[in-house]
């Protein structure tokens, strides 16, 4: 069966362009974002992991550690890599998992053989401090992901962790968040919003990102 949002990341231990990964124990109580790429020296893997190098400080602002995963062996990722740092003008500076075994890949569920028998798709987990998938994204092959989205929900995710407010439509950090419709105690509301909020409708109301 597939995974979904809120079961348990699977646990794995597989080699990596850094040495072998205790996938848990390498998270640690840190979030996580894996993301498979279905093949080596492919044009659009190697824009994704250039990009993701670029931002891999905005990542770790946010306590994320990434990481990425393709079929191919560690020793065929050594060679790519040095393409990605001539093409992208940015070194990849996080590991990316060999899988020749597939191990992950299975795993995660990351081959749709409708689409490909052997490579994957472009799987995105999201995964919290306690180790739960928080959001999935999957792309085919030919469409790259967009890395400022990947931010956008992680922003989204530890926001709605902390306050009880949930993001709308095309949110940037920064703008107006809705108040989760199950908050309807007036007391409650003027705690937590004390600054005031607008009612667009009873289930509908905005308030600045609170801080
Ligand atoms: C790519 O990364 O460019 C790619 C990989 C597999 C199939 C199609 C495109």
């Amino acid at each position: 069966m597939s995974l979904r949002i809120g079961d348990i990341a699977p646990d794995f231990t597989q080699d990596s362009t850094e040495g072998p990964i205790h996938f848990h124990a390498w998270l640690g109580q840190h979030w996580g974002v894996l993301f498979s790429h279905p093949k080596d020296f492919t044009p659009v893997c190697t824009t994704e992991l250039g990009v993701t190098a670029k931002l891999n400080a905005a990542f770790a602002q946010r306590d994320v550690k990434v990481l990425a995963v393709s079929v191919d062996s560690v020793d065929s990722h050594h060679r790519w890599v040095g393409d990605i740092a001539e093409t992208q003008g940015q070194a990849v500076n996080f590991p990316i998992l060999g899988d020749p075994d597939r191990k992950v890949a299975d795993l995660y569920g990351m081959i749709h053989p409708n689409a490909n028998d052997t490579l994957t798709v472009r799987s995105v987990f999201f995964i919290d401090p306690n180790k739960k998938i928080r959001a999935l994204i999957t792309y085919p092959a030919s469409t790259g992901r967009n890395f400022d989205e990947i931010l956008r929900v992680i922003d989204s995710l530890q926001l709605t962790d902390t306050h009880r407010v949930a993001t709308p439509a095309n949110w940037q950090f920064g703008q107006d968040v809705i108040i989760a419709p199950a908050l309807t105690d007036p007391a409650e509301l003027k705690e937590k919003f004390p600054q005031g909020f607008k009612t667009l409708k009873p289930y509908l109301r905005l308030v600045s990102q609170p801080k």
